[in-house]
C-alpha cells in the first residue's frame, strides 16, 4: 500500500515569478505533492539548489536515476533519504540539486502520510504533536528582498498567544498599522512591498525599527495579544572587508555587537536572527553570553540547518536557535536531525519559508510535528497566507472544532 509506484517532476512558477521545482508521488493507494521554495540571501554553506546546468539539469538528472526509488516503502523514509544523498553522491547535492532532493524527500514523506490516512503533522509526530508554532510575520524590511529598503533585512511581529488564530491575525494588524504609519509619514511618494510581503520604505534602520516597535505595541492593545518586535540582520549581505555597512556608517564587528545588545535591551527585541556575519561564531557566542536570557539569538546562515555546523555553535555558545530551512539542506531526515540535535542540546527552533516561495504548507506541518517553538511565514501574500491559513487548519483539527 505504501510502496512507491511513480513520481512525477515540473517545473512551476514561484512567487518572484522564477522556475522551482514540485514533486508528486503516487503510491498504490496515495499521493503525495511538494514543492521546493528559493532563497535570495542564501548562506554560502547551504547545498546547491541546483546543479550546475541548472533547474532542468537537476530534473533530468534525477529521471534518470529515480528507478533507485520506485518500489520503495514510502514510510522508510531514512532509506528513501539515504539513496537521494546515494544518487547525488557529493557533500553539497551539487550533481542533483537541494531542491529537486527536497522536493522529492517531501512529497514522497506526504505520499506515506496520505497513504495511511493521516494528516501530515501527525504523521510525523504521533498523537502529541499538538502545539502549533508562534507565527513570526515580515512587516518592514529591505537587504536583498528590496531595493531602496533599510540595511537590516527583516523587521518582523512575533505574538505569542495561545492561539494560532489570533496569532497570525495580530500580526497581520501589525503590518496594517506599519503601513498606516508609512503613508502618513511618506504623504508624497510611492510604497512598496519585498519579496516577503514586507513594506519597503527610504528609511533609517533605527527609524525604521522605532515604527515597528510602535505598531507592535498598538496592535498589542487592540488585539490584546502579546506581540513582540523581532529583527532579521541577514548581516552576511552587508558584510564587506571586515566591517558591516550601513547607510551612513560602517561597524566593526565588536561595534556590531554593541549595536545590536544596545538595540535588544532599549526596544525589547525578543528575536535576533543573523546579526553577524556567518562564519563569525566568536561574534554570536559574545552576543549570547551578554543578553541569551533576554532574546532568542537565532542563526541562519551560520547553521544552514546542518547538524555539524549546528555542533560548532553549540561547542562555541553561539546562539540559542536554530533556524530550520528544508532545502538549505535537502532531505526531511536531515531536517529533523537537526531540530532535534539542537533541541537536546537546549537551543529553540525556528522553522522558516523562504523570500521565493510556492503555497506549498509542508514547513506548518514539520513544525508541529516536531514541537518547533516559532514559524517565519510572513504576515501577509498569497505563498505566505497559504501557510498561515494552514496552521489556522491545524488547530482547528487539533481542537476538534
Ligand atoms: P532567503 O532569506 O532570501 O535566503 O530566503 C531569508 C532569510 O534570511 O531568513
Ligand atoms: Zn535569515
Amino acid at each position: 500500500m505504501t510502496l512507491i509506484e511513480d513520481i512525477v517532476l515540473r517545473k512551476i512558477l514561484d512567487s518572484r515569478g522564477n522556475a522551482t521545482v514540485e514533486v508528486e508521488v503516487y503510491t498504490l493507494n496515495g499521493y503525495g505533492r511538494a514543492a521546493a521554495p528559493a532563497g535570495k540571501s542564501t548562506g554560502k554553506h547551504e547545498v546547491k539548489a541546483y546543479p550546475a546546468g541548472g533547474i532542468d539539469a537537476g530534473i533530468k538528472y534525477f529521471k534518470e536515476r529515480m528507478d533507485n526509488l520506485i518500489g520503495m516503502d514510502s514510510t522508510q523514509q531514512e532509506d528513501v533519504d539515504a539513496i537521494l544523498h546515494e544518487i547525488d553522491g557529493t557533500e553539497n547535492f551539487s550533481m542533483l540539486g537541494g531542491n529537486v532532493a527536497t522536493a522529492v524527500s517531501l512529497a514522497i514523506a506526504k505520499a506515506a502520510a496520505n497513504s495511511l490516512g493521516l494528516p501530515f503533522y501527525q504523521y510525523l509526530g504521533g498523537a502529541f504533536a499538538r502545539s502549533i508554532p508562534k507565527p513570526v510575520g515580515n512587516v518592514l524590511g529591505g537587504g536583498k528582498h528590496a531595493v531602496g529598503g533599510t540595511t537590516i533585512q527583516e523587521m518582523l511581529a512575533v505574538s505569542l498567544g495561545e492561539s494560532a488564530k489570533d496569532n497570525v491575525f495580530a500580526n497581520a494588524e501589525v503590518h496594517k498599522i506599519v503601513g498606516k504609519k508609512l503613508r502618513e509619514r511618506f504623504p508624497n511618494i510611492s510604497l512598496g512591498l519585498g519579496d516577503e510581503k514586507a513594506w519597503i520604505a527610504p528609511m533609517d534602520d533605527i527609524e525604521a525599527i522605532e515604527l515597528v516597535v510602535e505598531s507592535v505595541k498598538e496592535a498589542s492593545e487592540s488585539t490584546g495579544v502579546n506581540i513582540k518586535p523581532a529583527l532579521d540582520f541577514a548581516a552576511s549581505s552587508f558584510f564587506h572587508n571586515g566591517k558591516y555597512h550601513y547607510r551612513s556608517r560602517a561597524l566593526t564587528p565588536e561595534e556590531q555587537i554593541d549595536f545590536v545588545e544596545d538595540i535588544v535591551k532599549d526596544y525589547g527585541v525578543y528575536i535576533i536572527e543573523d546579526p553577524f556575519d556567518e562564519e563569525d561564531f566568536e561574534s554570536f557566542a559574545e552576543l549570547t553570553r551578554r543578553i541569551g536570557h533576554l532574546a532568542y539569538i537565532v542563526g541562519d546562515d551560520i547553521f544552514v540547518t546542518n547538524v555539524e555546523r549546528i555542533k560548532i555553535g553549540i561547542s562555541k555558545g553561539a546562539a540559542n536557535t536554530v533556524l530550520i530551512k528544508p532545502n538549505q539542506i535537502g532531505t526531511l531526515t536531515d531536517t529533523v536531525k537537526a531540530i532535534k540535535f539542537a533541541k537536546e542540546n537546549g537551543y529553540a527552533t525556528m522553522i522558516s519559508h523562504r523570500s521565493g516561495e510556492t503555497c506549498d504548507t509542508t514547513i506548518v506541518h514539520i513544525g508541529v510535528a516536531f514541537g518547533v517553538e516559532f514559524i517565519k511565514t510572513g504576515a501577509i501574500g498569497g505563498e505566505r497566507i497559504a501557510k498561515l491559513n494552514e496552521m489556522i487548519r491545524i488547530e482547528e483539527e487539533i481542537k476538534g472544532e
